[in-house]
C-alpha cells in the first residue's frame, strides 16, 4: 500500500517528510517523491528507495513549511520517475499524492485532454491534480470537492498549492488517511507511525470528508462543505514501536514480542473465571446465545489463524463454522441470515477485500464482530463490534506476533462464548486458563529454539521446494509456516493437509524437496509420524516441530524442533515460533529484505 506523509508547521520540511515516509517503507514501495511549497513549488521524485530520494535531496535540498511526501506501490504505470507522485497541474502550482485507484481515470483523462490539459505520466492519479486544476477557482478546498465529486474507486489524497502557501488540503474515500495535531503544526499520514515525534493528539478521517489543515487550526467539513465536530483522541502508539530495539529487522523483534504479548493478554483478558473482552465488544448475552453459525473471513496469515479459531468455537461453543478467504467470499452466494455471526479478522483492518466482504454483511444485517489490531482502521469503523489483538504495531510485513496474538484473541472469544452459552464446565475453563498461564513460559522455550533453526536454515539454503505438512489444529500451522517462509525468502513453499500427501503431492517428494512436518502429541500424532515416514522412504529431508522428548519422532526426522509439551488447542501459538524462525533465517541467508519483500505490502488496501 502506498504511503502518504503531508506537514505544515516550524520544523525542517524534508526530515519529517522523510522520517514519516521511512517508518511507511515497511507497508511495501516502489518509487517515492516529495513536494515543498516555498513561493513556488518544488518537487523531487524517484523510482527506487528513500535513500535515493535523500541523495537527490542532499544535492538539491528542498526548504519550507509545508509539503507533502509519497511512497508509491505501483498499480497504474511502471514504475519510473515519471510515474512516480507527487504531481502537478499544468501550471506546476498545485501538487498532489494519492494512495487508491480512480477506476474512471481513463474517461477522465480523454476529457482533460480534449480540454488542453498536458499528461506527463501513465498513472490513473494524474487525473485527480487535473481535475483539480479545472475546477480551481482560487480556493483549493472548493475544487478538491468538485474534483472528488466525479471520482469513482478509491481515494485518499493530500494536496498542496503554491498560490495557498498557508495550508493542505486532505481527503478520503477508501483507504486510511489520519490528521495528527502538535504545536503549532500538522501532519497528516495514511499510518499512524508516521504521526508518532509530532503529533500528540490523533484524528483518522472517515469517507467523503474534508480538512483544510493551517499550522493551527483544522477545519473539517463533509462532502457536501457542511462543518463536522470531531474529537481528536490522544496518540496510542509508543516511540518505541516504531524502533528495532536492537534487533537487525523488525520481523525478528516481532518474533521475540509474542510472549510478552500474550502474557499481557492472558492477564488483561482473564479474571475471577471471567473473559474480559474490549469496549467495542457489543455482543449481548442474549445475542451471543442466538449466533447460529459464524463465518470468519480473512486473507494471509489471518485466514490461517481463523482456519486456528475454528476449532476454538467448534469445540467449545458447539457452533458450526466456516471459514472464508474474503476475496472469495465476497463473490459467493452468500447464505448467511441474521443469526450468522460474521468475524472479520486483519491486522491493518485496512484489508480491501475483508472490507468489500464485510459491508456484503452489513447489506444484509449480518452482525460483525472485527478481530484486529489496528483501532480506528475502516474494519473498526464499520464492524458491528470488535475485539483487539492488542500486539502494537506490527511493521514487518511477515506477519508474526499478529498471528499468535490473533489466535489468542480468538481462543478468549470462543471462551466468552462458551461460559454464555454454558457450553462448557467451570472445571474446564480454569483448566484452559491454568494452561494458558503457561503459555508465555513456553513460547520463550521455543524462541530458545533460535540458534538450531539457524543451523538448520543453513542446511536448507539451497533448497528450492519445501512441503509444510500438518493435520487437524495444525493444518493452518501448515499453511502459515509455507506462507511465512515464501513471502520473504521467495522459494516455493506449499502448506498441506498430511492426509492429502497420498492424494497428488506425494509425487512431489524427491530429495530435493525438505518436508516440515509438524507432528506433536496430538490425536493425530502417529498418523503424522505415517506421513513423514513416507516422505523420508522417498528421500526427502524430514524437518519436524514435535513435542519435547518423542523418542519415535527423533528417530525419524533428519532434525527436530522440539516445543514444551502443551494441550492441543495451544500447539498453533508454540509451533508458530520456530516456523516464524525457519522462515526468518532462509530469508536472511538468502539476502532478503526481511522487514519490506518484494511485491509485498503490510496491507492490501487495493482489490
Ligand atoms: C502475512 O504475513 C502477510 N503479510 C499477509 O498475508 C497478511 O496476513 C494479509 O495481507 C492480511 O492482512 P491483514 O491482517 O492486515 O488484513
Amino acid at each position: 500500500m502506498c504511503g502518504i506523509v503531508g506537514y505544515i508547521g516550524p520544523r525542517d520540511l524534508s526530515t519529517v517528510i522523510l522520517v514519516g515516509l521511512e517508518r511507511l517503507e515497511y507497508r511495501g514501495y516502489d518509487s517515492c517523491g516529495i513536494a515543498a511549497v516555498n513561493g513556488g513549488l518544488t518537487i523531487r521524485k524517484t523510482a527506487g528507495r528513500l535513500q535515493k530520494l535523500k541523495d537527490i535531496l542532499a544535492n538539491d535540498p528542498v526548504s519550507g513549511n509545508l509539503g507533502i511526501g509519497h511512497t508509491r506501490w505501483a498499480t497504474h504505470g511502471k514504475v519510473t520517475d515519471e510515474n512516480s507522485h507527487p504531481f502537478t497541474d499544468c501550471s506546476r502550482r498545485i501538487a498532489l499524492v494519492h494512495n487508491g485507484i480512480i477506476e474512471n481515470y481513463r474517461e477522465l483523462r480523454e476529457r482533460l485532454v480534449a480540454e488542453g490539459h498536458q499528461f506527463v505520466s501513465s498513472t490513473d492519479t494524474e487525473v485527480i491534480v487535473h481535475l483539480i486544476e479545472s475546477h480551481y477557482k482560487k480556493d483549493l478546498a472548493t475544487a478538491v470537492r468538485k474534483a472528488a465529486a466525479e471520482l469513482q474507486g478509491s481515494y485518499a489524497i493530500a494536496v498542496i498549492s503554491a498560490d495557498e502557501p498557508d495550508r493542505m488540503v486532505a481527503m478520503k474515500f477508501g483507504g486510511p488517511l489520519i490528521i495528527g495535531q502538535g504545536k503549532h503544526e500538522f501532519v497528516v499520514a495514511s499510518d499512524a507511525l508516521a504521526l508518532v515525534g509530532i503529533a500528540q493528539q490523533m484524528l483518522p478521517m472517515h469517507d467523503g470528508e474534508i480538512a483544510v489543515i493551517t499550522r493551527d487550526a483544522l477545519e473539517l467539513t463533509d462532502a457536501g462543505g457542511q462543518p463536522i465536530k470531531r474529537q481528536f483522541v490522544t496518540m496510542d502508539i509508543k516511540a518505541k514501536a516504531v524502533t528495532k530495539g536492537g534487533y537487525p529487522h523488525f520481523m525478528r523483534k516481532e518474533i521475540f514480542e509474542q510472549p510478552q504479548i500474550i502474557a499481557e493478554g492472558i492477564s488483561h483478558r482473564f479474571r475471577d473465571q471471567r473473559v474480559l473482552l474490549d469496549a467495542e465488544f457489543l455482543l449481548y448475552p442474549d445475542e451471543v446465545e442466538k449466533v447460529e453459525r459464524i463465518v470468519i473471513q480473512a486473507c494471509g496469515t489471518s485466514y490461517h489463524a481463523g482456519l486456528v479459531g475454528r476449532y476454538y468455537f467448534e469445540k467449545l461453543c458447539r457452533i458450526p463454522v466456516s471459514v472464508e478467504i474474503s476475496s472469495e467470499l465476497r463473490t459467493s452466494e452468500f447464505i448467511y441470515d441474521s443469526r450468522t455471526l460474521m468475524i472479520p479478522i486483519s491486522q491493518s483492518g485496512e484489508t480491501a477485500d475483508t472490507l468489500a466482504a464485510l459491508r456484503e454483511a452489513r447489506a444484509r444485517d449480518i452482525h460483525s464482530l472485527a478481530v484486529l489490531n489496528t483501532k480506528r482502521s475502516s474494519i473498526d469503523r464499520e464492524a458491528d463490534s470488535s475485539v483487539y489483538i492488542h500486539a502494537g504495531p506490527e511493521i514487518g510485513v511477515a506477519s508474526t506476533k499478529a498471528y499468535t496474538a490473533q489466535i489468542f484473541t480468538l481462543l478468549s472469544l470462543a471462551l466468552h462464548f462458551a461460559r454464555v452459552r454454558k457450553t462448557m464446565p467451570d472445571e474446564k475453563f480454569d483448566d484452559i486458563v491454568h494452561h494458558l498461564r503457561h503459555l508465555p513460559v513456553q513460547m520463550r522455550q521455543a524462541l530458545a529454539l533460535d540458534a538450531s533453526v539457524k543451523a538448520t536454515a543453513e542446511r536448507l539454503a539451497e533448497a528450492r521446494d519445501f512441503l509444510f505438512l500438518g493435520r487437524g489444529i495444525n493444518y493452518p500451522s501448515a499453511l502459515e509456516g509455507a506462507l511465512k517462509l515464501k513471502e520473504i525468502s521467495y522459494v516455493h513453499a506449499t502448506g498441506l493437509a498430511a492426509g492429502e500427501m497420498k492424494h497428488g503431492p506425494i509425487a512431489l517428494i524427491s530429495e530435493n524437496t525438505p518436508v516440515i512436518g509438524i507432528a506433536p502429541r496430538d490425536a493425530v500424532h502417529e498418523k503424522m509420524l505415517s506421513n513423514l515416514a513416507e516422505s523420508k522412504a522417498r528421500k526427502a529431508l524430514i524437518i519436524a516441530v514435535g513435542t519435547e522428548g518423542d523418542k519415535a519422532l527423533e528417530e525419524l526426522a533428519d532434525t527436530v524442533f522440539s516445543v514444551p509439551a502443551a494441550p492441543e488447542y495451544l500447539m498453533p501459538m508454540l509451533v508458530a515460533i520456530p516456523l516464524q524462525l525457519l522462515a526468518y533465517h532462509v530469508a536472511v541467508l538468502h539476502g532478503c529484505d526481511v522487514d519490506k519483500p518484494r511485491n509485498l505490502a503490510k496491507s492490501v488496501t487495493v482489490e
